[in-house]
């Protein structure tokens, strides 16, 4: 994994460097790649590279991150605009401005500040592209209606299966309390129809597939970092 870590460290890195500017407020994504980025611009704060910068998490993960680098934070509720979101991929595409997140089980935060933002940049690595789309749809849903809904998933042709905890023996909650169902439809011909499909299942609370969000992608390859811009 060590390589891996590499190319993210570079994309993430690299992100916080290129698009994060001095009285920015900034959404600050969840997972491994991100918290490289958030690491980068708290060092470029306390650099004095960067000013009056200000973060909103997506995660207590990112929280804590964010606290112990030393960025600023906000609550949500207190902001309605960012000027820039930078947050992880599980599967990102170069051919459509569309992610599917969720790996985390942190996506309907996550969703909310990553659309708030003037700017959405992924940061990941080479290996996370893929077309079309194909990695199992996380789905965040109400517990007891768990069943009626992977009922409704299976019925728009998806295979779902219930997120269990790690080192726990059972599923695993989200920080809103709910589960999460990882719904796989294979290769994503259609995934506009697929977000269709899924939102309209009652007991559905949000959704890993990030629909035409994207501005930039920053990838970490082996030895550089690559950008794809829609
Ligand atoms: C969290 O819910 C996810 O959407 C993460 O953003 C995603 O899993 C990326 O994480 P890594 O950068 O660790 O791969």
């Amino acid at each position: 994994d060590g390589v891996f870590d590499e190319r993210r460290r570079r994309g993430g890195e690299r992100t916080a460097q290129d698009v994060v500017e001095s009285g920015m407020d900034v959404g600050l994504g969840t997972g491994s790649t991100t918290a490289w980025a958030v690491a980068e611009i708290g060092r470029l704060l306390r650099e004095g590279e960067l000013e009056d910068v200000r973060g909103v998490a997506t995660s207590l993960q990112s929280h804590e991150l964010a606290k112990e680098t030393g960025i600023p934070l906000v609550n949500l509720d207190e902001v309605t605009e960012l000027d820039v979101t930078i947050d992880g991929a599980d599967q990102y595409s170069e051919e459509e401005p569309t992610v599917i997140k969720g790996g985390g089980g942190a996506h309907a935060r996550e969703k909310i500040i990553d659309a708030m933002a003037d700017r959405l940049v992924i940061a990941t690595d080479e290996e996370k592209a893929t077309d079309p789309l194909d990695y199992p749809v996380p789905v965040e849903v109400m517990p007891d209606a768990r069943e009626v809904v992977a009922e409704d998933l299976r019925d728009v042709g998806g295979d779902p299966e219930l997120r269990m905890a790690e080192r726990k023996d059972g599923p695993l909650f989200t920080a809103n309390g709910n589960l999460v169902i990882d719904c796989d439809f294979g290769g994503l011909d259609d995934t506009s129809g697929t977000a269709r499909d899924i939102e309209q299942i009652p007991g559905v609370l949000e959704h890993g597939i990030f629909l035409d969000m994207v501005d930039d992608v920053y990838l970490g390859t082996e030895d550089d970092v690559e950008t794809v811009s829609f």
